[in-house]
């Protein structure tokens, strides 16, 4: 059987991401392929608990290493119980975010050497990378006004300031220029449904040329 298509979305929190992982969804589903949808931090049992346990804010003051082990634990299990398994068995995997997000956040968002990065998120993934991904650009400034309107209670995460999130939206950006061939940069403030073509005809792309 032909393995899998791995595919990931990315940005700063508020891009609209999660919104486009649906979208994604809805339209290779009406165009009959089958995905699973899962996400980071979580998508099995296990990483659900390291989800709950790394996103509640008011716990004890977490350290940096504390988190990155966290994610990368939550990552290991996600790639073994869930991901490995479907792309062997050939689906369409859409994932909101990936490693990505530990080189943005706990990288360039917390001050983590990204070669110690590199070496644990290859250890952590045993070498999976995504095939396709996506990046949805946006400014900090947008991207707080929109978590805002959602008017829900921030996490841990969220509940950071916009120095921080820039340095991730940077941090995301350089990713994009040094993989070119892997992932697709976006612009966040596009409409949903021109963002959604963009990503629908580019996983496409990807299908037919295989
Ligand atoms: P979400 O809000 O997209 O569900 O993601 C949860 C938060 O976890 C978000 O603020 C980004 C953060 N995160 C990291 O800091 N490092 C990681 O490796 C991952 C996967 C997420």
């Amino acid at each position: 059987m032909k393995r899998g298509l791995f595919i990931t979305f990315e940005g700063i929190d508020g891009c609209g991401k999660s919104t486009q992982v649906a979208k994604a969804n809805e339209r290779l589903s009406a165009a009959g392929m089958e995905c699973l949808v899962t996400r980071e931090p979580g998508g099995t049992l296990i990483a659900d608990k390291i989800r709950e346990l790394v996103l509640t804010p008011g716990q004890e003051e977490m350290s940096s290493s504390c988190e990155l082990l966290l994610y990368l634990a939550s990552r290991a299990q996600h790639i073994h119980a869930k991901i490995g398994p479907a792309l062997a068995a050939g689906k369409i995997i859409l994932c909101d975010r990936f490693a990505d997000a530990t080189i943005a956040y706990q990288g360039f968002g917390r001050g983590v050497s990204l070669h110690i990065l590199a070496e644990l998120n290859g250890f952590a993934t045993d070498g999976l990378a995504p095939d396709l991904t996506f990046i949805f650009d946006i400014s900090v400034e947008r991207a707080m006004q929109r978590l805002r309107a959602l008017n829900k209670k921030a996490d841990r995460l969220e509940s950071e300031g916009e120095e921080f999130f820039k340095r991730i939206r940077e941090g995301y950006l350089a990713l994009a220029a040094s993989n070119p061939s892997r992932i697709v940069l976006l612009q966040g403030e596009k409409s949903i449904e021109v963002l959604a073509e963009a990503v629908f005809q580019k996983i496409n792309g990807r299908l037919a040329g295989r």
